[in-house]
């Protein structure tokens, strides 16, 4: 690449890609007493210790009122497999159809959480207790403690943490789908690759 920098729209979206995931979640008391899934852009790592994540959703959003109400959701990975899904949870509302029913997908009980339920086929899911919630412009934060992490055993390495590649990720950015890319090298590598040259 060459040449000078050119001025963009601003963008807060424009860090994506991060991975986009399927939210999965139920509410308490009628009509948000049901599973829905939610299409999320907006999510990441806030802290380590304790593990806190966030998902940023609009408040005219049904998963918003009913993750207000459970105070739990769960963010579900989506690979290559889940990209039709993923846009069409992304475009319909859980107040109108049933996502899990219309995109053939199980929801299943993960540990800890007492209402929200997990997408049985996403390979890897994180369950979330609400801890805060912060306004932030047109969307709300949910600060969310991750309390279970539940993973399919063929997407695993052999240290038993999972292997991105083998899910095929996806981001969403610009209005576009892609993958995420290939594993460039392991923590610290640069360093060992500096000490090798000495
Ligand atoms: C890929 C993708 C990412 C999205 N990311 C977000 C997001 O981060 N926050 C949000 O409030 N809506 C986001 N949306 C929009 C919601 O998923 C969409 O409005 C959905 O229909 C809401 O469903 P619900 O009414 O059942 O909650 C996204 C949509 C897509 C397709």
């Amino acid at each position: 690449m060459s040449g000078k920098k050119v001025s963009l729209k601003i963008s807060s979206t424009i860090l994506s890609p991060a991975p986009a995931v399927m939210v999965s979640c139920r509410g308490l008391e009628a009509p948000c007493d049901k599973d829905n899934i939610i299409s999320i852009a907006m999510t990441s790592t806030l802290s380590t210790i304790p593990p806190l994540v966030h998902i940023s959703i609009k408040d005219v959003r049904f998963s918003y009122l009913q993750i207000k109400q459970s105070m739990e959701y769960v963010i579900n990975f989506a690979g290559e497999n889940l990209c039709y899904a993923l846009d069409w949870c992304g475009i319909k509302s859980g107040k109108n159809v049933d996502k899990f029913a219309e995109c053939q997908l199980t929801p299943e009980p993960i540990a800890n959480l007492s209402t929200a339920r997990a997408i049985g086929e996403s390979p890897l899911s994180m369950g979330c207790r609400v801890i805060d919630i912060v306004k932030a412009g047109s969307y709300e934060v949910f600060v969310g403690e991750v309390v279970s992490v539940e993973a399919d055993p063929e997407i695993l390495d052999g240290s038993r943490k999972p292997d991105f590649h083998k899910i095929a990720l996806l981001s969403y950015t610009n209005g576009k789908y892609y993958t995420l890319g290939r594993h460039m090298g392991d923590l610290g590598f640069s360093g060992r690759a500096q000490a090798a040259a000495v």
